[in-house]
């Protein structure tokens, strides 16, 4: 199917929001949204797909089944695991299969078939025996892909990348359109019912470079606000003041999510909410905590005039103890984790900076609402628990902010002698239009534990891991706004092991 056709199929979507979709057949090329893999153990994976119509303005009817098959070579010809999974309707036939019995630390190919129609091929990878020593391990970490900003040369570069899996902390997609010089367009506005999210996800996954970094690469998810609203915290919307109508909005982003994402069965959304987070083990090297900062959160601090200016000055709500961005579960899960830590390197993905940004002028202090920064004392609560690990290097990863970022993390940024806990990289933006670099260097220059900040470019990062060192490395695309653009290196760093803090490398 052409991609004018299936734009031309989303513009009739919505000027017919009212009527009942009729239900369609399959489309001549049924998995044009690509196909993925993910969630990475030793013995499993999770393999995705999700099943087009002919006419992405129309529905398919009635369940579908898919085979799958799992091969140990790219030619799909020494087949271990195969099966059948079901396209269901309620599920926007979507197509998940958690596939098990599988060896550690090895590559395999996977394919679905549909009514004698095959898909590419797609290659993953399983996790190493959580005992096994790993001499290295290798992740990227991404976020913000706004589709109308830019191209994602970013992914096809990403897709050649030598990884273990792609950690992507959150905006896959844009719920609305803002920002300049758009290089191509949602087509459809602000997403709020399943069918609307469900044609939103349609559109990016028809990308073909993000089709080729999934089709590569077991990816690992997490999700910031941009999938369901723009700065939204737990039940409370900027734009949807009434809680219950928002949490309708909220489960119908959840689920789409869940549907174009290569998460398991056996963690589906049940209304508004979705157990996100959560804990990978890569070997002796690496535990991973995936966090989920959006869902359980406690409102922003001085609500709601926060968030008419998006900054707190003089709000002393901002230190009350009682505010979470985590939740008290997923504090204490997080807690818990740490506590049994026994990697070598701990990492933490997570959606925002973590580190302190003050962007107050001449003694007055100014922070801005949305991120870590409206949660000081949760984050020295998450910190404290960083401290307790056995494991004594905690890299923190993070995105949101639409620029690149290295940082010392400490528990108290007013006590002079707090120690440094934990070093902290946030990767740039895919595509979303980045922070002026003026910005970011005045910012970096107020805030000394600020190591690194690069304004007005895009692209990711890609952190190496072995026993002694943690290399990260930022990648940055040239030019965005083209189809297909070069990627090379902005910089470089490394945290020796037992020593947190980045050194330029
Ligand atoms: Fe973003």
């Amino acid at each position: 199917m052409q991609r004018r056709s299936f734009i031309a199929g989303l513009g009739s979507a919505f000027l017919l929001p009212g009527l009942a979709r009729a239900a369609a057949p399959l489309a001549a090329e049924p998995f044009g949204l690509g196909i993925a893999s993910g969630r990475p153990q030793p013995q499993s994976v999770v393999l995705w797909t999700r099943l087009m119509a002919d006419n992405p303005a129309e529905r398919l009817g009635t369940a579908i089944k898919v085979g799958w098959s799992v091969a140990e070579d790219e030619r799909m010809q020494k087949i271990v695991r195969s099966g059948e999974a079901t396209a269901e309707p309620q599920w926007g036939h979507s197509v998940h299969v958690d596939v098990e019995g599988l060896k550690p630390r090895r590559p395999y190919w996977y394919r679905f078939t549909v009514q004698g129609k095959a898909s590419p091929i797609g290659r993953t990878r399983t996790a190493p025996d959580p005992a096994e020593r790993l001499a290295t391990a290798r992740f990227a970490f991404a976020s913000c892909q706004m589709y109308e900003h830019g191209f994602y040369s970013a992914h096809r570069h990403m897709a050649g990348e030598d990884l273990d899996a792609v950690l992507f902390v959150g905006d896959y997609i844009y719920e609305r359109s803002w920002g300049r010089e758009h290089v191509r367009r949602h087509e459809t506005g602000i997403p709020t019912s399943i069918e609307e999210f469900r044609d939103r996800y349609a559109l990016y996954k028809f990308d073909p470079d993000l089709q080729a970094v999934h089709a590569a690469h077991p990816w690992i998810v997490t999700w910031d606000d941009h999938e369901v609203t723009n700065d939204y915290a737990n039940d409370s919307s900027p734009d949807v003041r009434d809680p219950g109508l928002f949490l309708r909005i909220r489960a119908a982003a959840y689920q789409a999510f869940w549907e174009h994402m290569p998460l398991s069965n056996k963690v589906k959304p049940s209304g508004p909410s979705f157990r996100l987070y959560d804990r990978y083990r890569f070997g002796d090297l690496a535990e991973v905590f995936v966090l989920d900062d959006r869902q359980y959160r406690s409102p922003n601090a001085c609500f709601p005039e926060s968030y008419h200016n998006r900054y707190l000055v003089d709000c002393a709500d901002r230190l009350d103890p009682a505010r979470s961005m985590l939740g008290a579960e997923q504090e204490a899960w997080f807690a818990d984790g740490m506590k049994r830590a026994s990697a070598r390197w701990n990492l933490v993905a997570q959606q925002t900076l973590m580190a302190q940004l003050d962007s107050g002028k001449d003694g007055k202090h100014r922070f801005w609402a949305d991120g870590w920064d409206g949660y000081p004392m949760a984050r020295q609560k998450l910190l404290d628990a960083v401290t307790a690990s056995p494991t004594r290097d905690t890299l923190v990863l993070g995105g949101d902010v639409h620029s690149f970022w290295t940082a010392d993390l400490k528990r108290d940024y007013a006590a002079a002698r707090s120690l440094v806990v934990a070093t902290e990289f946030v990767g740039g933006s895919i595509t979303s239009q980045p922070q002026a670099d003026k910005t970011s260097q005045e910012r970096a220059s107020r805030n000394p534990h600020i190591r690194y900040a690069k304004g007005g470019v895009n692209g990711y990062g890609v952190v190496t891991l072995d026993a002694r060192h943690a290399a990260v490395t930022f990648r940055t695309v040239d030019k965005v706004k083209e189809r297909s653009s070069p990627v090379s290196d902005l910089a470089r760093f490394v945290v020796e092991a037992g020593q947190p803090g980045a050194q330029r490398a």
